[in-house]
Formats: structure tokens, sequence, C-alpha cells
């Protein structure tokens, strides 16, 4: 049966395996959820505050739209993806980045003839199947901005400083701005033949993957992480240095930008990224909190992707925020004790649990947290989950109170205790 859902998969399942999560994958929950949502609707309202719309898009695509976007040679594309044949024997896949799925909604509903700039923001869980370690997993999160339709440097510098306030506005601190120009794709084609040249004659003292890198992508092997391959790329030939006149000018307008708005930065000349689309003004945020993988954000101007996807000439520019990587820092903040808040009704009888979920459903009715438990539980155990879910309030009720028609209200902030005649007017003044 799992055969024959799962065609050419191996067959490792079986019904008695116990089942858990994949690796490289994780369940949110619990405590962490706070951090999550605070991100997101932080974004969101940072956002959509500098005129960026929302757009979600399906997470899988047709595998052609990466291999196309990103590059065919590109690791997260050769190595990374999950990809596979689905039923009608199409090649599909998971996104493992969101701007080639943006760049080709852009193209399919012709967003350039609606407005002269589009801006786009997303957010949702990417994959690639890299080797999990901490700060990297196989299905990971991003919140992410596309401006497309224009080739400006202030357009740059709008991003950078966007990423700079979510991650002020998350308590952050102590990170670094990393800038680069990776100058145009024309610009470019003369410095590779001499990084080639300079990088081969040292090919013997690489590592196997910088060796491959050599032929495949060569720009990637400043950003191996072996330190005898960092010290031969130290002397290497710089794009920063072999500039044109336009890329030279617009990197230095970003610079002045970001320095206006406070957002301070440093020049990394080895700033390469890891996919093959960008062009000019790129940048990451780092903080040396997150271990290896110290990124938390990155992006950059892409003038011909949407080209490439089949779109009329169009120049675009970009970010995406690594989710995970922004709660690892933000749980490492001081925790600020959350407020307590809502009812929750400890009933005491069977006709109590009855009369307490008419009484929570109309608190509910009014915009007021409420809750209970579906049956009758001790007064102690409940006490003790009222404590832990940070209720405000809670609502005594047994045989007693229900035959006067009152209430047992203890107030767990204070820890002051009364019976009161019901009416849910009193939550409404109580807050
Ligand atoms: P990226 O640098 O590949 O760029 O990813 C952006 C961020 O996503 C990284 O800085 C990192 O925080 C996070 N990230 C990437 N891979 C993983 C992983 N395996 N586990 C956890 N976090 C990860 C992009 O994806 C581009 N689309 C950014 C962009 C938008 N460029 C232009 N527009």
């Amino acid at each position: 049966m799992l055969a024959k859902i799962h065609r050419g998969v191996k067959k490792k399942n079986s019904m008695t395996k116990k089942l858990k999560t994949l690796t490289g994958m994780h369940d949110i929950f619990g405590g962490e959820i706070a951090l999550w949502q605070k991100l997101e609707k932080v974004s969101r309202q940072i956002l959509e505050n500098a005129g960026y719309a929302e757009i979600r898009m399906p997470l899988l695509e047709d595998t052609t739209l990466f291999a196309r976007g990103i590059g065919q040679d590109n690791q997260v594309v050769a190595k990374e993806m999950y990809t596979f044949g689905d039923r009608g024997d199409d090649s599909i896949t998971l996104r493992p980045e969101g701007t080639a799925s943006v760049v080709r909604a852009f193209v399919e509903h012709g967003f350039d003839k609606q407005e002269e700039v589009t801006k786009l923001y997303y957010l949702g869980p990417m994959f690639r199947y890299e080797r999990p370690q901490k700060g990297r997993q196989r299905q990971f999160h991003q919140i992410g901005a596309e401006v497309l339709g224009v080739d400006s440097p202030l357009a740059d510098a709008e991003l950078v400083i966007l990423v700079d306030r979510i991650a002020k506005q998350m308590g952050l601190s102590g990170y670094d701005v990393e800038i680069n120009s990776l100058g145009t794709f024309v610009e470019r084609k003369p410095y590779l033949q001499n990084l080639k040249n300079y990088f081969e004659k040292l090919a013997q003292d690489f590592c196997d993957d910088c060796q491959r890198k050599l032929k495949t992508n060569l720009l990637r092997i400043f950003d191996c992480k072996i330190e005898s391959c960092q010290k031969l790329c130290q002397e290497a030939p710089v794009l920063l240095d072999v500039l044109g006149a336009e890329s030279k000018k617009d990197f230095q307008i970003f610079q002045e930008q970001l320095k206006k708005a406070g957002v301070h930065f440093k020049i990394n000349a080895r700033i390469v990224r890891g996919l093959d689309y960008y062009e000019k003004n790129t940048f990451e945020f780092v903080s040396n909190k997150l271990g290896s993988q110290s990124a938390f954000a990155g992006g950059g101007r892409y003038n011909h992707l949407v080209e490439e996807l089949g779109g009329p000439a169009t120049p675009g520019v970009g970010f995406s925020i690594g989710c995970e990587r922004v709660v690892m820092l933000m749980q490492e903040l001081p925790k600020v004790a959350a407020g307590r808040s809502g009812v929750y009704f400890a009933a005491l009888s069977e006709d109590a649990v009855l009369k307490s979920r008419e009484f929570l459903q109309d608190l509910r009715d009014q915009g007021i947290k409420a809750d209970s438990f579906f049956g009758v539980k001790s007064l102690k155990a409940q006490l003790r989950r009222a404590n832990k879910l940070n209720y405000k309030y809670v609502v005594m009720m047994g045989e007693d109170e229900l035959k006067k028609n009152t209430v047992v209200l203890k107030n767990l902030e204070t820890g002051e205790q009364k019976e009161v005649a019901w009416e849910f007017k009193l939550f409404q003044s109580l807050g």
C-alpha cells in the first residue's frame, strides 16, 4: 500500500515504524510561538507601513523555475533541492527560496502592467536538503521582500533599512550589516577570468569542494569555511576593485543612504551570496552569537532574473530574513514577563461544567479571552492550570454557587478572592 502511494521512493517505511519529524524539520510550539508571532506581526507592520503588499506563493513549483532562476550549477540547485516527479511525471520542487517564485508570479500575472514599481513581501517555509546543524534546518522559514521595476540604490538601501528596523524591534543588537557590490554580469566577466587564473595556480592547495567550485562556481570559493582555503582567498583579487562607474556610484549612494538612516555597516568585499542571480549591491546581516551559520538575513540586487524567467527586462532587489536564526537570537534576550489576561472557569460539579460553558461563550463572544476544562477536575489542578496558562482571573463554581447564582472570583495577580453575583459586565470592567 505505501509502496503504491510513494512510487519511486525507497521503501524504508513500515506500518510499525515509530513516527517522528524528518531530519532537519521541527515542530514549533510552546513558549517559542510567542516569539514567532511577534516576529511575524512586527515584520508585517513594518513592511506594510513601507508600502509592501503580501503575496502567498505555492510551496511547490516547476523544477525549471529554480534551475533557470538560481543557476543550474549552483549548490542549492545541484545538491539541496527536494525535487521529485509528481503523479503526472512532471518534475516539481519544494521551493528552496522565495525570490524565484515571486518573479514567476510577477511575470505570470503581468504585475509590471499594473504598476511601475512592484513591492511585495512573503513569509513561509523553504526547503533545502542540507546537512542539519545549529541554525541550519532542511525546512526553515523566511520573511522576504522584493522590489521589482526600479534599478535604484535607494531601493537597495530601503530594504536594508527595513531589515535593520525589524531586527531592532525584535530587540536584537550587536549584529553586523555587511555590504558589497558584485558589479554587473558584464563587469564580472573579465574579473572572473582573472580570478580563475589566480586560483588555478593554487588549485592543489584548495579543499575538494573548492576544486569543484573552480570549475563550476568560482565566486563561491570565497564562502568556504575551511581556514586554509580562506587564507588562499585573502590575497585574491576582489570585485570591488574593478567595478564600473555605475556600480561604483550605486554602491556609494547605497552607503550614504544607510548612514543617513543610522544603519552601521561594514564593507565586506568577500560577500558573494549563495545564489547566482545577484548583481551590484548585496548585503548580509550577521551575528557572532549564531555560531558558524551566522547570517540571519541576506539579499541584494538581481537585474536579469525577470528576463531569465521569461518576463520583460525588469530590475529587481530583495532580502530574506531567516526566521529560525532571528528567533534563536531573541531567545538569548532577557525575558519580559508576559502580562496576565483572561478568565479561567474552574467548575467543581457536572452542572457547573455545563453552566461554565455558557458563561465562557458569553465572554468569548464579547472578545474576552476565556477557557475551561471540559469536565470536573480538582480545584487544585484547575488553579494550577490557570496559573500556568497566565490567566488573570479564575472563576470557581460549585453546587452552592450555582444555587445562589454567584461565583467565587480570584484575581491571580493579587491573590484577592471574593464571592460575587455572576454577570459578565463585571469582567469587562475588570479588563
Ligand atoms: P539566502 O541567503 O539563501 O537568500 O537565505 C536568506 C536567509 O535565510 C539566510 O541569511 C539565513 O538566515 C536563512 N537560511 C538559509 N538557509 C537556511 C537553512 N538551511 N536553515 C535555516 N536558515 C536558513 C535567499 O534565500 C534569497 N532569496 C534572498 C533574497 C531575496 N535575495 C533577493 N531577494
